[in-house]
């Protein structure tokens, strides 16, 4: 079976066979006409290598430092709620999976798995991603516990104070716990053991808002407690509360403007995602990758400034590197290789990348991944 894996597009496929489509649906989507998740992937195709020969290639490495942390490759998973509806215990599988070949898993507010059952089955610790919520006490609880399990940084989501539409999730019919539509032969409210296991899962509660939200069964409940929770009048005076309480490494996550980003570098964060929520948020945004050299100009010099969105390679991990991202986080891609295989298919992910940036590397005549600049690329056109 892993012999014939050899790309991520062989773990998608086995992806689309293994997970229900109410979940695919989940993942794949984007909001509206899915134009900025479309574009976040097709611009990575802009980007085309300077081919380079005779060079002493040994030995090689993709070593990096993230946030001060050591890091096998430039790379980081991130933060994707209801996880654990993917794959059971999908978060605590992605997790082992990333400490065991050295990148960093960031667990989000909206996982399955609570962050201490997270933390009881790892080594090493993990990232804690937040979402902002009204109930300020609530949003301190979450980072004490974050603190207590021994996270070593907080990433701050800002995209999300709302939830973008995704009209699969509608089409789908997608509730959290997964529940099956047939309402006159099967008495939803037992949750036969038989249908919970059509629907491969076993874990159905959200690890972590449980306690604070109260009535939260079902994904309507889920998008209605979002609804009223998520704080929508944040300003800066309002993360900088953050910065103020968690001393360790900050990440501010969903920046897609220079001036944002300055925000993010006077308040005193480590490090921000230039980032559009993969496509699930504001349809017709830039790709990220296309804003990624602008927001480099204007803080690079200033702060870590990485990005996600449309990696779906090692190749893209260069090109990001090339265009001055500190580093990369990946959703979709972990969550193709954990609902396809568990665990190793989250590893063999992150192998297969680390196999095709280090050729990369490679072939535009490097040994070291801090060797790439700029220079190694070539735009087909310019962004917009
Ligand atoms: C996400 N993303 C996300 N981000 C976040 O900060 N908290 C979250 O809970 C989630 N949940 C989530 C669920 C799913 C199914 C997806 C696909 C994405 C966004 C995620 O962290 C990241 O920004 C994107 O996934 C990056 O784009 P790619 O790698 O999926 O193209």
């Amino acid at each position: 079976m892993m012999s014939l894996i050899c790309e991520l597009s062989d773990l998608r496929r086995l992806y689309h066979k293994r997970v229900p489509k109410m979940f695919q649906g989940y993942c794949e989507s984007g909001s509206w006409t899915q134009q900025t998740l479309s574009l976040n992937t097709s611009d990575f195709k802009e980007i085309l290598f300077r081919q380079r020969v005779a060079r002493d290639l040994e030995p090689r490495s993709l070593k990096t430092t993230l946030v001060g942390q050591d890091a096998k490759m430039p790379l980081a998973l991130a933060p994707v709620g209801l996880l654990g509806m993917q794959h059971a215990d999908g978060e605590i599988l992605a997790a082992q999976a990333a400490e065991e070949f050295g990148v960093p898993f960031t667990l989000s507010t909206m996982s399955i798995c609570s962050i201490e059952a997270v933390a009881a089955k790892t080594q090493k610790p993990f990232w804690f991603q937040l979402y902002v919520q009204k109930d300020r006490e609530f949003t301190k609880k979450l980072i004490d516990r974050a603190k207590a399990a021994g996270c070593s940084a907080l990433v701050v989501t800002l995209d999300l104070q709302m939830i973008g539409r995704r009209h699969a999730d509608h089409r789908n019919g997608m509730t959290a716990p997964p529940r099956l539509t047939l309402p006159n032969i099967i008495d939803i409210a037992k949750r036969p053991r038989w249908a919970m296991g059509m629907l491969n899962t076993k874990n159905r509660e959200f690890g972590n808002i449980q306690g604070c939200a109260t009535g939260v069964d079902d994904m309507n409940d889920l998008m209605k407690w979002t609804a009223g929770s998520f704080d929508t009048k944040l300003g800066w005076e309002d993360i900088q509360y953050f910065r103020d309480i968690w001393q360790g490494p900050l990440i501010i996550k969903g920046i897609m403007e220079a001036d944002d980003a300055r925000e993010c570098v006077k308040l005193g964060a480590d490090a921000i995602v230039v980032s559009n929520h993969g496509g699930r948020q504001l349809d017709g945004a830039r790709s990220s990758i296309s804003t990624l050299p602008e927001i480099v100009e204007a803080v690079g010099d200033q702060i870590e400034v990485w990005l996600d969105g449309g990696i779906r390679s090692g190749q893209d991990i260069i090109r990001a590197k090339a265009l001055g991202a500190k580093g990369v986080m990946v959703g979709r891609p972990m969550v193709y290789g954990l609902g396809a295989m568990g665990k190793p298919g989250v590893s063999k992910m992150l192998e297969i990348f680390h196999q095709e940036a280090e050729l990369t590397m490679a072939f535009i005549g490097h040994r070291d991944i801090h060797q790439v600049t700029r220079d190694d690329i070539v735009l087909r056109t310019p962004f917009p």
